[in-house]
């Protein structure tokens, strides 16, 4: 599918961009079930790491789901190629000096691993929301929990479709369990130990 397009090398790199930035660029991949608490707790993450003067983008499924990716449905073969985009789409913003911020059920090991293998070994941080189903049952905030149970939707992961929680995720939170702010607090200091978070300018009320 290749034949004869030629890769182009682009004369400003991306660790001059990611200068210009003063920051580390990465994926900060968040991976669990429909209620967990993923782009809550990624919209609050985006939100401290503005405030700290970090450059941001955050995709969202719901989002993503509206325009690049909305001719995909959730069968399995789509759910593979929704993120295979995003994992290409991550890269770009990583190339561009960015910490990309993303929140998608993401249900299959193989292709968390195949974005993974798209990035450099500390580009990709896994972050694993790991509540449990009966708890984002419980919420269902869009009512759609109930459908799945009631046969209205199909393939729903969690009830008839599969997820495959991460073995070794860098870091796993429980909503039902910490707070919003403790989860970001969790993530924050991951970072930082990691030294992915070079700017800590102290954050501004
Ligand atoms: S993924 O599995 O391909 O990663 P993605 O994160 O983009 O999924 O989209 C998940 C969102 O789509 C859910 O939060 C939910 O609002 C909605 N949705 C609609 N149908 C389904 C389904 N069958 N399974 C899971 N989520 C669904």
């Amino acid at each position: 599918m290749t034949k004869n397009i030629v890769w182009h090398d682009q004369s400003v790199s991306k660790l001059e961009r990611s200068e210009h930035k003063n920051q580390k660029p990465c994926v900060l991949w968040f991976t669990g079930l429909s209620g967990s608490g993923k782009s809550t707790v990624a919209n609050a993450l985006e939100h401290e790491l503005a405030k700290r003067g970090q450059h941001t983008f955050l995709l969202d499924g719901d989002n993503v789901r509206h325009g690049l990716n909305k001719d995909l449905g959730f069968s399995d073969d789509d759910r593979v190629e929704n993120i295979r985009r995003i994992g290409e789409v991550s890269k770009l913003f990583v190339d561009a000096g960015l910490i990309a911020v993303t929140a998608f059920i993401s249900p299959f090991r193989s292709d968390r691993q195949l974005v993974r293998d798209l990035l450099a070994e500390t580009e990709f941080v896994e972050i694993h929301m790991n509540t449990p189903l009966a708890t984002c049952e419980s919420r269902d905030p869009k009512g759609l929990y109930k459908k799945a149970r009631a046969g209205e939707i199909k393939n729903f992961t969690g009830i008839d479709s599969d997820y495959e929680a991460p073995l070794k995720a860098e870091i796993t939170l429980d909503s039902s369990e910490q707070s919003v702010e403790e989860c970001v607090e969790q993530i924050i200091s991951f970072l930082t130990s990691q030294e992915i978070l070079v700017n800590t300018f102290a954050a501004k009320a």
